[in-house]
């Protein structure tokens, strides 16, 4: 008995925390992510070979890796002990949504050794609770865009759409070597908004109105304006606090190499970069002036 499974990560276009606040946001799915392995076992344990870790489920525990292992496993009863190993190939804390990868890759794994069959709708809805253990209030876009993977428009409550593009989107990621954690930056914008209502309004107004261009200029295929979207969307969020030193010179290096726009990208505080590029060769040059980690993704094939 023995199941594969896969999680994909991500990068939020545009929306990244609005839409935790009930507006929409455009995400896109990336090559880069999860594989595991469900096996029969002794004890239920989970192993992530590039961390070193192993854990057996806990609900209770203080170790949301372990709570949010037994939360997974929760759903399948009745079931054999299993032995679950991880392999990463997302920076975790980085924005590219490490954990739900993760968590979609490790129900996937097991629905296929227990020969379950279901959707990956479904499956991005299960994935919720392993989230939830992580991020307290996630949003749902990254187990969403993790399992569905595609270029795609989410909003809380409303079906997700895939999105398509008249030109394929050239991205290009970079991390700038700082993790942050979502929970913190998602508490960070929360005393925003707390502390002025009427201002984080208008803030949310703004990004509901960018991600509806944003997804206008996708469909038109016009990477001119989705740029200029993107840069829009990064000063807001450098606005609420969520870039850094780095990540401003990280930007700037991109636009200087031509990147049509440039954001941070997922929770912010460190993490990833995100730049659009005019056409593949372009991409290749911003990746390189981005350094040896940057990665490019081409995204908005037939959707
Ligand atoms: C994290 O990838 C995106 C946030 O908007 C949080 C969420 O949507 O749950 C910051």
């Amino acid at each position: 008995m023995h199941g594969k499974g896969f999680g994909g990560g991500k990068v939020i276009l545009v929306g990244e925390h609005a839409v935790v606040h009930g507006k929409p946001a455009i995400a896109a799915g990336v090559h880069r992510g999860v594989t595991a392995t469900a096996s029969r076992a002794e004890r239920d344990l989970l192993r992530i070979a590039p961390w070193g870790v192993a854990v057996a489920p806990d609900t209770d525990g203080d170790d949301p890796l372990a709570r949010a292992f037994a939360a997974v496993l929760s759903g399948y009863h009745p079931r054999p002990s299993l032995r679950l190993d991880a392999e990463v190939s997302l920076p975790a804390g980085a924005g590219l949504g490490c954990s739900a990868a993760l968590g979609v890759a490790i129900l996937d794994a097991v629905d296929h050794a227990l020969d379950v069959e279901r959707s990956r709708v479904t499956l991005a809805e299960l994935a919720m609770a392993w989230e939830r253990e992580f991020h307290g209030t996630p949003s749902g876009i990254d187990n969403t865009t993790a399992a569905l993977g595609g270029l795609l428009r989410f909003e809380h409550g409303v079906r997700t759409r895939a999105l398509s593009a008249r030109r394929l989107l050239h991205l290009v990621v970079a991390d700038s070597g700082h993790a942050s954690e979502t929970k913190q930056m998602v508490a960070r914008v929360r005393a925003g908004r707390d502390a002025d209502p009427d201002t984080f309004s208008r803030t949310l107004r703004d990004m509901g109105e960018i991600v509806n261009n944003a997804e206008s200029f996708i469909r038109l295929g016009d990477v001119a304006s989705l740029g200029i979207a993107l840069d829009e969307n990064h000063d807001i969020l450098a606005r609420l606090g969520l870039s850094t030193p780095r990540i401003e010179s990280m930007c700037g290096d991109a636009r200087r190499a031509g990147a049509l726009g440039a954001k941070v990208t997922g929770a912010g505080g460190g993490g990833c970069i995100v730049a659009l590029a005019e056409d593949a060769d372009h991409a290749v040059r911003v990746r390189r002036a981005l350094g040896p980690r940057a990665f490019v993704e081409e995204v908005g094939r037939a959707a």
